[in-house]
């Protein structure tokens, strides 16, 4: 990846909080992250929602199934050298103290979706930038599914269709977004930039 690709990142991040960026990684990377998350389909969980420090299950706000990512195999060990690049630039050029990242695949099965929600609360000193990237080998957008983002003020300021190497990346604390229901299998990973330790 050059430094035109993470400068943008920066700039964006910078200048409007968050970037939509459409092609962002290598093909067969992205493939065979799909046949790890498709291979995997067994091991995947139903996935959880956190308040008040608590975790748990509630299928009224949150429907996907999720499966953590580790260095197991080339795919995801290729993914997470990007992440650990994109981190090291994040904390220089930003300074912001990133200490890990983390990122599970999900998955949303027909009708599935997760109702609007911050990633963190301001000032909770945990997720800071999360990405999402898109495995959806060309996703017709009569299928819904779509990642709608909102800003601060709860106005839609992007519709993002979940194709195949789509990748957001948004400050965890400052966009509200939600994901329509989806009529068919959904892939993605989303993962987040962390301050704890
Ligand atoms: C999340 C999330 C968005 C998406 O997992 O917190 O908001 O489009 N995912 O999968
Ligand atoms: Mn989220």
């Amino acid at each position: 990846m050059n430094t035109e690709f993470y400068a943008q990142i920066i700039d964006a991040i910078v200048d409007d909080g968050y970037i939509v960026i459409e092609n962002a990684l290598d093909t067969a990377m992205l493939t065979a992250l799909l046949e790890v998350a498709k291979s995997e389909e067994m091991a995947f969980k139903k996935a959880g929602i956190s308040g008040a420090g608590d975790l748990h299950i509630d299928s009224s706000r949150r429907r996907d199934k999720i499966f953590w990512l580790d260095e197991d195999g080339l795919a995801m060990s290729k993914y997470l050298k990007f992440a650990e690049t994109l981190r090291e630039i994040l904390n220089r050029e930003l300074y912001l103290g990133i200490s890990y990242y983390e990122a599970h695949f999900a998955l949303y099965g027909e009708g599935d979706f997760y109702e609007k929600h911050l990633d963190s609360f301001k000032g909770s000193k945990n997720r800071v930038v999360t990405t999402v990237l898109y495995l959806n080998d060309k996703w017709d957008e009569e299928n819904g599914g779509e990642l709608i983002i909102y800003n601060e003020e709860n106005n839609i300021i992007n519709r993002v269709v979940p194709n195949m190497g789509t990748l957001v990346v948004f400050l965890s604390d400052k966009f509200p977004h939600e994901v329509l229901p989806s009529k068919v299998k959904r892939h993605s990973i989303a993962g987040w930039f962390r301050i704890d330790k």
